[in-house]
């Protein structure tokens, strides 16, 4: 039977365009779901806004129009960059879809009428561009003001009357759920939600908001003044997007779904949403994949601190939706903050994909169409590259399951490094047969090809159309697999930028 996978992003506020911040997510599940088609699974990738709340409401008011009819502007600006980014999502999800309403309406339902939901009065300081509360010992103060430590903007008080969650009797549960079990990965995050449980305990939740204050959302099902909290609203899109309560493939992915988030959103992501999960008698998710902030001077990207690099900078910069995907995932780090270096990016697409894999492509390109017509027999086997290339599928296989892709693709960078350097030991252009040579350096390049797929989908597909072979599923893929290569053309696949420092 085949293995399914399913995969999410956050859903994004779109109050405003997405930047590198969040294409790097973005890439990355993409990436995740593309190398698990090409492990032959089933997959489901679900990305999509978060539209409700707040923070959108104060946006379209400043643009001067209603809610709706900003997001709905906004939604195809997202969509255009996931499609230029080759993002293969299955379903694009918005909170304001239909069968999401419903899905939070009935698990609202179903939490109140299991008496998990009671009425009181709210105090305390909020902000908007983070949609929560602060805590005391959370934000920070400024000549007597209170201040949000993320967006460092003065936080606002709020005191109305509302309802909560009863998360507190859920908090042994959780913590169990985040202490004793593999979900969250890496483990330092884990650690970190664990100690917090610990110190502070999981507080009841404020998940209604009154309608004369904040009237976009979902209505809550019992009380029509007011809507749910759009936290709790955005973390049920995981729920909706593969037929909660409707579809019977439910089941079948919800057993494998893996959230893919940055640090900032943890503790939604695993405090709040395993205890509300429990509450609704669903199983905690498989994973929740965390990543570390691509940074700039130091500083995680936002407008207020002016240090937000675009979608379409990196594009200017490296042209091609391959070479942009690429660089974010050589990037990528879960531990730790990457600080976004132009200088160092420029490096790795020059000396990594211009030279090393541009090069050795057009390089076996060109000789096999002048010494052999294109027509490139299996010979014999070159036993060093078909160990390496062994190796390095098997060391990929391991590193790609383990969500190590920054050091799988610098192994594969390995095979094709020595492929080149096979290339200049055994010299076709100036033997008398070259054939042997040049189908080793094409199986080779063949088999990092194959593994580079899943980051560089549209590269690799030409190369694959160029060299005359196919991209096939990994456990497929073995060294000196291919009788014939039909070599079609050389191509140049990477222009190379001028260094800044050259
Ligand atoms: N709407 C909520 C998520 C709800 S999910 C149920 C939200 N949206 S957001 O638009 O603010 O996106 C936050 C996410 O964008 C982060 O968790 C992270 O995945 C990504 N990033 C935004 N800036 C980033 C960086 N500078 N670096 C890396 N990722 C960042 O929160």
């Amino acid at each position: 039977m085949k293995a399914s996978f399913y995969v999410t992003t956050p859903i994004y506020y779109p109050n405003d365009l997405p930047h590198i911040g969040h294409a790097y997510t973005t890439v990355l599940a993409d990436v995740l779901a593309r190398w698990h088609r090409l492990k032959g699974s089933n997959v489901f990738f679900l990305t999509g806004t978060d539209e409700h709340g707040l923070k959108l409401q104060r946006a379209a008011e400043k643009k001067g129009v209603k809610p709706k009819e900003f997001v709905d502007r906004m939604v195809p600006e997202f969509k255009k960059y996931w499609r230029l980014l080759e993002i293969s999502y299955d379903r694009f999800i918005r909170t304001t879809d239909v069968d999401h309403e419903e899905v939070v309406k009935k698990a609202l339902e179903k939490l109140y009428s299991k008496g998990l939901i009671y009425r009181g009065v709210y105090k305390g300081w909020y902000c908007s561009s983070c949609e929560k509360f602060y805590s005391e010992d959370e934000y920070e103060e400024k000549e007597g003001k209170k201040i949000c430590p993320i967006h460092v903007k003065e936080l606002e008080w709020v005191e109305e009357e509302t309802y909560f969650l009863k998360l507190s009797a859920y908090q042994d549960q959780v913590l169990k759920l985040v202490r004793d079990t593999d979900i969250i990965h890496p483990r330092g995050y884990a650690r970190e939600i664990a100690s917090k449980l610990e110190k502070e305990g999981l507080r009841d939740l404020s998940i209604a908001r009154p309608k004369d204050r904040v009237y976009w959302g979902v209505e809550l099902p019992f009380d029509d003044r007011y809507v749910v909290y759009v936290w709790i609203d955005a973390l049920l899109n995981y729920l909706t997007g593969i037929g909660y309560g409707r579809d019977g493939r439910f089941e079948e992915y919800w057993s494998v779904v893996h959230h893919v988030i940055g640090k900032d959103i943890l503790w939604f992501h695993t405090a709040i949403w395993f205890a509300v999960l429990l509450m609704l008698d669903v199983p905690p998710p498989k994973k929740v994949l965390v990543h570390a902030f691509i940074i700039n001077r130091g500083l995680k990207m936002g407008k207020s601190v002016g240090n937000v690099v675009m979608i379409d900078d990196m594009f200017d910069r490296y042209y091609s939706a391959d070479s942009v995907r690429y660089l974010l995932m050589r990037l990528l780090n879960l531990e730790k903050d990457v600080e976004f270096d132009v200088e160092l990016l420029d490096n790795m697409y020059n000396g990594e994909l211009a030279d090393t894999y541009g090069n050795l492509v057009r390089r076996v390109g060109v000789l096999s169409l002048k010494k052999l017509k294109g027509v490139v027999r299996r010979r014999e086997l070159d036993e060093e590259l078909s160990r390496t290339s062994r190796e390095v599928i098997g060391e990929v296989l391991e590193l790609m399951d383990d969500y190590k892709i920054s050091e799988s693709l610098v192994k594969t960078f390995d095979l094709l490094r020595a492929t080149n350097a096979y290339l200049n030991k055994t010299k076709p252009w100036e033997v008398e047969d070259p054939e042997p040579s040049l189908y080793n350096a094409i199986e080779a390049t063949r088999i990092a090809t194959n593994l580079l797929n899943p980051v560089m989908p549209s590269i690799t597909k030409k190369v694959a159309d160029a060299l005359g072979f196919e991209i096939v599923e990994v456990d497929k893929l073995k060294y000196g697999g291919v009788k014939e290569f039909l070599v079609k053309e050389a191509p140049i696949l990477f222009k190379k930028v001028k260094s800044r420092t050259s």
